[in-house]
């Protein structure tokens, strides 16, 4: 009888240890490449959660607020108004210079941390000190930790920069990494070099640029793209917003040409995040669904591609 209250203390102690072994060993295995490198399934779009399962097991929201060029109030005024109306992804950079103000808007929201989503980004004057530019991001956003993290465009110490991410996110600093502005041929050659595969890739997407086969290629290796400038960006959004074959099919369902363009990109599984600091703007990207676009009007829209970019990146 003793002899095996021993022999089952023994066996209780080794099974404790291999559980904990074996739960280091999973936690590892999260972030080794044989991992989510494999995750190669495409990541469709749930549109009644409004979210996307990423590479990385987080969840994002498939539709967020971009703040290039706000500052100050009008960028907290703004945040803090999409998150009121619903609104969980927020899109800054370090480059934007308003992290501070985003990170302001986010803890004054008063909703629970874990709901919202921030992606940042590390400009390429930052790679090969990354990690100072990391801590910086961190102090400066003050919400715990960030849910996303991408490099802002490729350059020099682009690898180094990454793999500092890869250090965090272990750490549980940053949740999530991707990339921005990183095409066919930059990818071929940046992926066999890291160990996280990244969860996702921020690409110019509008109907005058749609990336029709850079698109695909990145979805098919289980990474989720996101479009900047959808509406076109600052300067242009006025003719894409009435060209008439848009606006056509705005009276249709009777939403706005903003409406429509960022419906689109949806049902394509790309995520949006169109920039505004106006209130009834912001609201109405918000609204995408209550309508659903037919085939033949997604057709109609990839027929207005004009390989037009509306920047030099
Ligand atoms: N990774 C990169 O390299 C990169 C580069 C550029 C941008 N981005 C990101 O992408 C985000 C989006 O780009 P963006 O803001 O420059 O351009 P955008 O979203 O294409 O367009 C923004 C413009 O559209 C207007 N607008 C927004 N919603 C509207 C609506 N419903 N009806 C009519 N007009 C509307 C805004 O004005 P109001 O303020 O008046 O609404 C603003 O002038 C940026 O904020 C940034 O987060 C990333």
């Amino acid at each position: 009888m003793k002899y095996n209250k021993i022999f089952l203390s023994i066996a209780a102690v080794l099974f404790t240890f291999y559980i904990s072994m074996h739960n280091i060993k999973a936690e590892e295995l999260k972030y080794n490449k044989g991992d989510n490198m494999n995750n190669s399934e495409k990541r469709i779009f749930d549109f009644n959660s409004k979210t996307v399962l990423l590479n990385s097991g987080y969840y994002m929201p498939v539709l967020g607020l971009g703040t290039y060029s706000l500052h100050g109030d009008e960028c907290y005024n703004a945040v803090l108004y999409f998150l009121k109306s619903g609104g969980r992804l927020i899109d800054t950079a370090s480059f934007y210079k308003n992290e501070e103000e985003v990170g302001r808007a986010v803890r004054d929201s008063g909703i629970k941390r874990s709901e919202i989503f921030v992606i940042t980004k590390l400009y390429p004057n930052q790679f090969s000190n990354a990690e100072q530019a990391v801590e910086q991001a961190l102090k400066k956003l003050n919400i715990e930790y960030i849910d996303m993290m991408l490099l802002h465009h490729p350059g020099k110490d682009d690898i180094k920069a990454y793999k500092v991410i890869e250090k965090y996110i272990k750490a549980g600093k940053i949740k999530s990494v991707g990339l921005s502005n990183w095409y066919i041929k930059e990818l071929e050659s940046f992926l066999p070099k890291v160990d996280i595969m990244p969860a996702l890739v921020q690409n110019e997407i509008h109907p005058y640029y749609q990336e029709n086969d850079v698109i695909p290629y990145i979805q098919n290796l289980g990474i989720v793209v996101q479009g900047w400038y959808p509406l076109g960006g600052r300067g242009y959004t006025k003719e894409l917003l009435n060209n008439k074959v848009i606006t056509d099919i705005a009276k249709v369902h009777n939403v706005s040409a903003a409406q429509v363009i960022l419906r689109w990109n949806l049902q394509k599984n790309v995520v949006v995040i169109p920039g505004s600091s106006n209130q009834k703007h912001i609201k109405e990207n918000l609204d995408l669904f209550g309508f659903q676009l037919s085939n033949e009007e997604m057709e109609k829209i990839k027929s207005l591609d004009r390989n037009e970019k509306h920047d030099w990146y």
